[in-house]
Protein backbone atom coordinates (compact mmCIF):
# COMPACT_ATOMS: atom_id res chain seq x y z
CA UNK A 1 0.00 0.00 0.00
CA UNK A 2 1.47 3.33 -1.06
CA UNK A 3 2.82 5.10 1.90
CA UNK A 4 4.62 7.34 0.46
CA UNK A 5 3.70 11.16 -1.08
CA UNK A 6 4.62 11.75 -4.91
CA UNK A 7 5.77 14.66 -5.29
CA UNK A 8 6.66 17.29 -8.53
CA UNK A 9 9.14 16.00 -10.07
CA UNK A 10 9.91 19.40 -11.84
CA UNK A 11 8.98 21.94 -9.31
CA UNK A 12 9.31 19.31 -5.96
CA UNK A 13 5.94 20.33 -4.26
CA UNK A 14 3.90 17.66 -2.81
CA UNK A 15 0.86 16.13 -5.04
CA UNK A 16 -2.53 15.53 -4.47
CA UNK A 17 -4.59 12.76 -6.18
CA UNK A 18 -8.12 13.19 -7.67
CA UNK A 19 -9.61 10.43 -9.26
CA UNK A 20 -11.85 9.99 -12.33
CA UNK A 21 -15.10 8.18 -12.78
CA UNK A 22 -15.89 8.03 -16.37
CA UNK A 23 -16.85 5.46 -18.62
CA UNK A 24 -14.96 6.85 -21.61
CA UNK A 25 -11.67 5.25 -20.82
CA UNK A 26 -11.92 2.61 -17.96
CA UNK A 27 -8.07 2.81 -17.99
CA UNK A 28 -8.06 6.21 -16.92
CA UNK A 29 -7.74 6.09 -13.51
CA UNK A 30 -7.15 9.49 -12.60
CA UNK A 31 -4.44 12.78 -12.13
CA UNK A 32 -1.42 14.07 -9.61
CA UNK A 33 -1.80 17.87 -9.75
CA UNK A 34 -0.45 20.35 -7.17
CA UNK A 35 -2.05 23.93 -6.57
CA UNK A 36 1.93 25.27 -6.49
CA UNK A 37 2.50 23.67 -10.00
CA UNK A 38 0.68 24.08 -12.96
CA UNK A 39 1.92 20.37 -14.20
CA UNK A 40 -0.41 17.26 -13.97
CA UNK A 41 0.31 13.85 -13.95
CA UNK A 42 -1.74 11.02 -15.50
CA UNK A 43 -2.63 7.55 -13.77
CA UNK A 44 -3.58 5.16 -16.63
CA UNK A 45 -4.31 1.43 -15.83
CA UNK A 46 -3.44 2.76 -11.76
CA UNK A 47 0.16 3.46 -12.84
CA UNK A 48 0.99 7.20 -12.46
CA UNK A 49 3.18 8.75 -15.06
CA UNK A 50 5.55 10.80 -14.04
CA UNK A 51 7.14 11.79 -17.28
CA UNK A 52 9.11 15.44 -17.18
CA UNK A 53 8.77 15.23 -21.12
CA UNK A 54 5.10 14.98 -23.95
CA UNK A 55 4.90 11.35 -24.59
CA UNK A 56 1.81 10.08 -27.46
CA UNK A 57 0.12 8.37 -24.10
CA UNK A 58 0.57 11.42 -22.43
CA UNK A 59 -0.90 14.13 -24.39
CA UNK A 60 -3.61 11.61 -25.78
CA UNK A 61 -4.63 11.36 -21.92
CA UNK A 62 -4.84 15.28 -21.48
CA UNK A 63 -7.05 15.57 -25.26
CA UNK A 64 -9.24 13.01 -23.54
CA UNK A 65 -10.15 14.44 -19.91
CA UNK A 66 -9.31 18.18 -20.38
CA UNK A 67 -12.26 19.59 -19.34
CA UNK A 68 -12.40 18.06 -15.85
CA UNK A 69 -8.38 18.61 -15.50
CA UNK A 70 -9.08 22.84 -16.08
CA UNK A 71 -12.18 22.00 -13.53
CA UNK A 72 -9.87 20.63 -10.67
CA UNK A 73 -6.55 22.12 -11.42
CA UNK A 74 -7.32 25.48 -13.75
CA UNK A 75 -4.54 26.30 -16.41
CA UNK A 76 -3.00 22.60 -16.01
CA UNK A 77 -0.69 21.19 -18.69
CA UNK A 78 0.73 18.11 -19.75
CA UNK A 79 4.70 18.57 -18.27
CA UNK A 80 6.53 20.04 -21.27
CA UNK A 81 10.75 19.57 -20.42
CA UNK A 82 12.60 18.21 -22.41
CA UNK A 83 13.77 13.99 -22.04
CA UNK A 84 17.26 13.00 -20.74
CA UNK A 85 20.25 13.22 -23.76
CA UNK A 86 18.97 9.34 -25.64
CA UNK A 87 16.02 8.75 -23.51
CA UNK A 88 13.34 9.23 -25.92
CA UNK A 89 15.21 5.83 -27.62
CA UNK A 90 15.74 3.86 -24.67
CA UNK A 91 11.91 4.27 -24.09
CA UNK A 92 10.99 2.53 -27.26
CA UNK A 93 13.18 0.12 -27.35
CA UNK A 94 12.63 -1.02 -23.99
CA UNK A 95 9.10 -0.86 -24.14
CA UNK A 96 9.29 -3.10 -27.26
CA UNK A 97 11.35 -5.58 -25.52
CA UNK A 98 9.31 -5.68 -22.88
CA UNK A 99 6.09 -5.32 -24.07
CA UNK A 100 7.02 -8.64 -26.57
CA UNK A 101 7.78 -10.79 -23.51
CA UNK A 102 4.94 -9.78 -21.32
CA UNK A 103 4.18 -11.47 -18.43
CA UNK A 104 6.39 -14.64 -19.10
CA UNK A 105 7.87 -17.42 -16.06
CA UNK A 106 11.22 -16.01 -17.42
CA UNK A 107 13.02 -12.86 -17.09
CA UNK A 108 15.99 -13.61 -19.05
CA UNK A 109 17.28 -17.01 -18.18
CA UNK A 110 15.70 -16.91 -14.22
CA UNK A 111 13.00 -18.80 -13.31
CA UNK A 112 11.10 -16.98 -10.24
CA UNK A 113 12.75 -19.57 -7.65
CA UNK A 114 16.30 -18.81 -9.02
CA UNK A 115 15.69 -14.91 -9.07
CA UNK A 116 14.69 -15.37 -5.66
CA UNK A 117 17.87 -17.09 -4.81
CA UNK A 118 20.01 -14.68 -6.97
CA UNK A 119 18.94 -11.45 -5.20
CA UNK A 120 18.51 -12.95 -1.65
CA UNK A 121 21.36 -14.96 -1.39
CA UNK A 122 23.65 -13.89 -4.24
CA UNK A 123 23.51 -10.40 -3.97
CA UNK A 124 21.72 -9.09 -0.61
CA UNK A 125 23.89 -11.54 1.16
CA UNK A 126 20.63 -13.19 3.21
CA UNK A 127 21.15 -9.81 5.23
CA UNK A 128 19.01 -10.21 7.87
CA UNK A 129 17.88 -6.59 7.87
CA UNK A 130 15.65 -7.41 5.06
CA UNK A 131 12.38 -8.28 6.80
CA UNK A 132 12.81 -4.61 8.91
CA UNK A 133 12.74 -3.06 5.52
CA UNK A 134 9.70 -1.03 4.86
CA UNK A 135 9.79 0.75 1.23
CA UNK A 136 12.35 -0.45 -1.62
CA UNK A 137 12.15 0.96 -4.50
CA UNK A 138 13.08 -0.82 -7.60
CA UNK A 139 14.58 1.26 -10.37
CA UNK A 140 14.11 -0.53 -13.89
CA UNK A 141 11.61 -2.72 -13.23
CA UNK A 142 10.85 -4.17 -16.70
CA UNK A 143 7.23 -5.59 -16.47
CA UNK A 144 7.46 -5.82 -13.07
CA UNK A 145 8.97 -9.60 -12.77
CA UNK A 146 11.91 -8.00 -10.61
CA UNK A 147 9.27 -6.24 -8.58
CA UNK A 148 7.27 -9.26 -7.75
CA UNK A 149 10.37 -11.02 -6.69
CA UNK A 150 11.35 -8.35 -4.21
CA UNK A 151 7.96 -8.47 -2.64
CA UNK A 152 8.68 -11.77 -1.98
CA UNK A 153 12.28 -11.04 -0.28
CA UNK A 154 11.41 -7.64 1.77
CA UNK A 155 8.66 -9.40 2.97
CA UNK A 156 7.41 -6.32 4.81
CA UNK A 157 7.74 -3.78 2.52
CA UNK A 158 6.04 -1.53 0.18
CA UNK A 159 7.67 -2.07 -3.60
CA UNK A 160 7.81 0.88 -5.76
CA UNK A 161 8.69 0.13 -8.90
CA UNK A 162 9.86 2.23 -11.56
CA UNK A 163 10.85 2.67 -15.40
CA UNK A 164 10.80 4.41 -18.29
CA UNK A 165 9.51 1.90 -20.45
CA UNK A 166 5.60 2.12 -21.39
CA UNK A 167 4.59 -1.64 -20.27
CA UNK A 168 4.96 -0.95 -17.07
CA UNK A 169 1.69 0.83 -17.64
CA UNK A 170 0.54 -2.41 -19.46
CA UNK A 171 1.08 -4.57 -16.56
CA UNK A 172 0.21 -1.72 -13.99
CA UNK A 173 -3.15 -3.31 -12.54
CA UNK A 174 -2.50 -6.63 -12.92
CA UNK A 175 0.98 -6.22 -10.99
CA UNK A 176 -0.96 -4.60 -7.86
CA UNK A 177 -3.64 -7.18 -7.47
CA UNK A 178 -1.22 -9.95 -8.41
CA UNK A 179 1.06 -8.31 -5.21
CA UNK A 180 -1.84 -7.95 -2.77
CA UNK A 181 -0.69 -4.34 -3.48
CA UNK A 182 2.48 -4.68 -1.83
CA UNK A 183 4.01 -3.43 -5.44
CA UNK A 184 3.31 0.11 -6.94
CA UNK A 185 4.08 0.39 -10.82
CA UNK A 186 5.28 4.02 -11.91
CA UNK A 187 6.48 5.06 -14.68
CA UNK A 188 9.46 7.34 -14.56
CA UNK A 189 13.20 7.83 -15.17
CA UNK A 190 15.28 7.41 -12.28
CA UNK A 191 16.72 11.75 -13.37
CA UNK A 192 13.18 12.82 -12.13
CA UNK A 193 12.04 10.81 -9.44
CA UNK A 194 8.52 11.63 -7.92
CA UNK A 195 10.14 11.04 -4.26
CA UNK A 196 11.71 13.25 -1.43
CA UNK A 197 15.69 12.51 -1.19
CA UNK A 198 16.44 10.35 1.89
CA UNK A 199 12.79 8.23 1.33
CA UNK A 200 14.03 4.90 0.74
CA UNK A 201 15.62 1.76 3.14
CA UNK A 202 16.57 0.06 0.32
CA UNK A 203 17.39 0.86 -3.73
CA UNK A 204 17.44 -2.19 -5.98
CA UNK A 205 19.09 -0.99 -9.33
CA UNK A 206 20.00 -4.26 -11.14
CA UNK A 207 21.27 -3.97 -14.89
CA UNK A 208 19.50 -0.21 -15.43
CA UNK A 209 22.08 2.88 -14.96
CA UNK A 210 24.53 1.47 -17.93
CA UNK A 211 21.42 2.02 -20.19
CA UNK A 212 21.24 5.57 -19.44
CA UNK A 213 23.57 8.71 -20.81
CA UNK A 214 25.61 8.06 -18.08
CA UNK A 215 25.96 5.35 -15.26
CA UNK A 216 27.51 7.80 -12.68
CA UNK A 217 25.27 10.44 -13.47
CA UNK A 218 22.21 7.48 -12.64
CA UNK A 219 24.02 6.56 -9.73
CA UNK A 220 24.05 9.97 -8.03
CA UNK A 221 20.64 10.70 -9.21
CA UNK A 222 19.42 7.29 -7.12
CA UNK A 223 21.76 7.47 -4.46
CA UNK A 224 20.94 9.92 -2.91
CA UNK A 225 17.23 8.64 -2.03
CA UNK A 226 18.77 6.15 0.16
CA UNK A 227 17.96 6.94 3.51
CA UNK A 228 20.89 8.22 5.42
CA UNK A 229 21.00 6.16 8.75
CA UNK A 230 19.56 2.38 7.81
CA UNK A 231 19.04 2.69 4.54
CA UNK A 232 20.91 0.15 1.35
CA UNK A 233 21.51 -0.06 -2.29
CA UNK A 234 21.92 -2.68 -4.48
CA UNK A 235 23.55 -1.56 -8.02
CA UNK A 236 24.71 -4.09 -10.69
CA UNK A 237 25.73 -2.58 -14.05
CA UNK A 238 28.24 -4.67 -17.06
CA UNK A 239 32.07 -4.89 -16.05
CA UNK A 240 34.71 -3.94 -18.60
CA UNK A 241 36.30 -6.87 -17.67
CA UNK A 242 33.93 -8.93 -18.58
CA UNK A 243 34.20 -8.17 -22.07
CA UNK A 244 37.81 -5.94 -22.53
CA UNK A 245 39.69 -8.09 -19.45
CA UNK A 246 39.32 -11.68 -20.81
CA UNK A 247 42.79 -13.28 -22.50
CA UNK A 248 43.08 -15.93 -24.99
CA UNK A 249 39.96 -17.44 -27.53
CA UNK A 250 37.42 -16.73 -25.44
CA UNK A 251 38.75 -13.08 -25.02
CA UNK A 252 38.55 -12.43 -28.34
CA UNK A 253 35.36 -14.02 -29.05
CA UNK A 254 33.88 -11.72 -26.45
CA UNK A 255 35.37 -8.46 -28.29
CA UNK A 256 34.34 -9.35 -31.37
CA UNK A 257 30.87 -9.44 -30.01
CA UNK A 258 31.18 -6.54 -28.29
CA UNK A 259 32.00 -4.50 -31.41
CA UNK A 260 29.01 -6.10 -32.96
CA UNK A 261 26.92 -4.60 -30.74
CA UNK A 262 28.24 -1.36 -30.08
CA UNK A 263 29.72 -0.36 -32.78
CA UNK A 264 27.39 -1.65 -35.19
CA UNK A 265 24.12 -2.79 -34.33
CA UNK A 266 23.64 -0.62 -31.06
CA UNK A 267 24.24 2.88 -33.44
CA UNK A 268 22.14 1.71 -36.04
CA UNK A 269 19.10 -0.60 -34.27
CA UNK A 270 18.44 2.23 -31.72
CA UNK A 271 17.87 4.98 -34.13
CA UNK A 272 15.85 3.01 -36.79
CA UNK A 273 12.20 2.34 -37.22
CA UNK A 274 10.40 0.23 -35.19
CA UNK A 275 9.55 -1.79 -38.37
CA UNK A 276 13.52 -2.44 -39.30
CA UNK A 277 14.40 -3.46 -35.62
CA UNK A 278 11.85 -5.75 -35.43
CA UNK A 279 12.51 -7.37 -38.39
CA UNK A 280 16.32 -7.76 -38.02
CA UNK A 281 15.82 -9.15 -34.53
CA UNK A 282 13.25 -11.72 -36.33
CA UNK A 283 16.22 -12.61 -38.94
CA UNK A 284 18.21 -13.10 -36.15
CA UNK A 285 16.33 -15.26 -33.75
CA UNK A 286 14.76 -17.64 -36.63
CA UNK A 287 18.47 -19.53 -36.95
CA UNK A 288 20.13 -18.39 -33.20
CA UNK A 289 17.01 -20.25 -31.82
CA UNK A 290 16.53 -23.49 -33.65
CA UNK A 291 20.60 -23.87 -33.54
CA UNK A 292 21.56 -22.49 -30.30
CA UNK A 293 19.20 -21.38 -27.61
CA UNK A 294 16.87 -24.13 -27.73
CA UNK A 295 19.56 -26.86 -27.29
CA UNK A 296 21.34 -25.32 -24.38
CA UNK A 297 20.79 -24.20 -20.95
CA UNK A 298 18.89 -25.19 -17.76
CA UNK A 299 15.60 -24.28 -18.56
CA UNK A 300 15.45 -25.29 -22.14
CA UNK A 301 11.98 -26.77 -21.86
CA UNK A 302 10.66 -23.58 -20.48
CA UNK A 303 12.43 -21.57 -23.39
CA UNK A 304 10.23 -19.87 -25.77
CA UNK A 305 10.96 -18.14 -29.29
CA UNK A 306 9.97 -14.97 -27.53
CA UNK A 307 12.24 -15.12 -24.76
CA UNK A 308 15.38 -15.29 -27.30
CA UNK A 309 13.54 -12.55 -29.65
CA UNK A 310 14.25 -10.77 -25.72
CA UNK A 311 17.63 -11.60 -25.49
CA UNK A 312 18.51 -10.53 -28.67
CA UNK A 313 17.04 -7.08 -28.09
CA UNK A 314 18.36 -6.95 -24.79
CA UNK A 315 22.20 -7.34 -26.83
CA UNK A 316 21.76 -5.05 -29.74
CA UNK A 317 19.07 -2.48 -29.38
CA UNK A 318 19.70 -0.79 -26.66
CA UNK A 319 21.35 2.87 -27.67
CA UNK A 320 23.21 2.91 -24.28
CA UNK A 321 25.31 -0.25 -22.76
CA UNK A 322 28.34 1.16 -21.14
CA UNK A 323 31.05 -1.03 -19.18
CA UNK A 324 32.97 -0.17 -15.99
CA UNK A 325 35.94 -1.30 -14.32
CA UNK A 326 35.54 -2.72 -10.57
CA UNK A 327 37.69 0.28 -8.32
CA UNK A 328 35.46 2.70 -10.15
CA UNK A 329 32.22 1.59 -9.19
CA UNK A 330 33.71 0.70 -5.99
CA UNK A 331 34.67 4.12 -5.87
CA UNK A 332 31.56 5.51 -6.47
CA UNK A 333 29.37 3.97 -3.70
CA UNK A 334 32.55 4.39 -1.04
CA UNK A 335 32.21 8.31 -1.78
CA UNK A 336 28.49 8.14 -1.01
CA UNK A 337 29.07 6.45 2.24
CA UNK A 338 28.30 2.85 1.61
CA UNK A 339 29.79 -0.17 3.32
CA UNK A 340 29.97 -3.26 0.51
CA UNK A 341 29.31 -6.54 -0.01
CA UNK A 342 30.71 -7.69 -3.20
CA UNK A 343 27.76 -10.92 -5.61
CA UNK A 344 28.53 -14.12 -4.11
CA UNK A 345 30.59 -15.04 -7.41
CA UNK A 346 31.46 -18.76 -5.99
CA UNK A 347 27.62 -19.79 -4.63
CA UNK A 348 26.07 -18.32 -7.68
CA UNK A 349 28.43 -20.23 -10.05
CA UNK A 350 27.34 -23.60 -7.75
CA UNK A 351 24.05 -22.94 -8.13
CA UNK A 352 23.22 -22.11 -11.66
CA UNK A 353 26.52 -23.77 -13.53
CA UNK A 354 27.84 -20.51 -15.39
CA UNK A 355 30.11 -17.62 -15.08
CA UNK A 356 29.41 -14.73 -13.00
CA UNK A 357 29.40 -11.69 -14.78
CA UNK A 358 28.95 -7.53 -14.12
CA UNK A 359 29.84 -5.36 -10.62
CA UNK A 360 27.55 -6.62 -8.15
CA UNK A 361 27.42 -4.51 -4.87
CA UNK A 362 25.50 -4.10 -1.85
CA UNK A 363 25.90 -1.25 -0.01
CA UNK A 364 24.73 -0.34 3.47
CA UNK A 365 24.78 3.11 5.20
CA UNK A 366 26.62 3.03 8.43
CA UNK A 367 24.81 4.40 11.47
C1 LIG B 1 18.00 -4.75 -19.04
S1 LIG B 1 16.53 -4.13 -18.37
C2 LIG B 1 16.64 -4.72 -16.69
C3 LIG B 1 15.28 -4.86 -16.08
C4 LIG B 1 15.25 -5.52 -14.67
N1 LIG B 1 16.07 -4.79 -13.73
C5 LIG B 1 15.61 -6.97 -14.78
O1 LIG B 1 16.79 -7.28 -14.65
O2 LIG B 1 14.72 -7.77 -15.02
C6 LIG B 1 16.89 -2.39 -18.16
C7 LIG B 1 15.68 -1.55 -17.76
O3 LIG B 1 16.12 -0.24 -17.41
C8 LIG B 1 15.11 0.67 -17.81
N2 LIG B 1 15.67 2.03 -17.89
C9 LIG B 1 16.61 2.50 -18.73
N3 LIG B 1 16.83 3.82 -18.52
C10 LIG B 1 15.99 4.18 -17.51
C11 LIG B 1 15.75 5.41 -16.83
N4 LIG B 1 16.38 6.54 -17.15
N5 LIG B 1 14.85 5.42 -15.84
C12 LIG B 1 14.18 4.28 -15.48
N6 LIG B 1 14.37 3.08 -16.09
C13 LIG B 1 15.27 3.04 -17.10
C14 LIG B 1 14.67 0.12 -19.17
O4 LIG B 1 13.44 0.63 -19.56
C15 LIG B 1 14.68 -1.38 -18.90
O5 LIG B 1 13.42 -1.87 -18.51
Amino acid sequence: MNNIAYICPITKVKLDYHAISNKINLDDSGFYYADKSPYVYPVINQTPIFFVFPTKITQSFFVRNSELIQKIKKGGICPDKSPEKGEASVQTTFTEQWTNLGDDELSFTYTHDDLIYLHKSVWLHDDPTITKKINVLNIGCGFGLEAMVLSDIFSNATIYAIDLNLSVVKAGKNLIEKSGSKVIPIAASLFHLPFGEDTFCHIHCQGVAHHTYSTQDAYKAISRHVNPKLGSIFFWVYAWEDSMGMPGFRGALIRMYWFLSHRLLRPILSRAPSSVRAFTIFTMAVPYHFLVSKRRGRLRDKWKFKNTMHGLRDMFTPQYAHQHRWNEVIGWLQESGFEMQVQKKHDFEKKFSQRMLGIGLFGKRVA
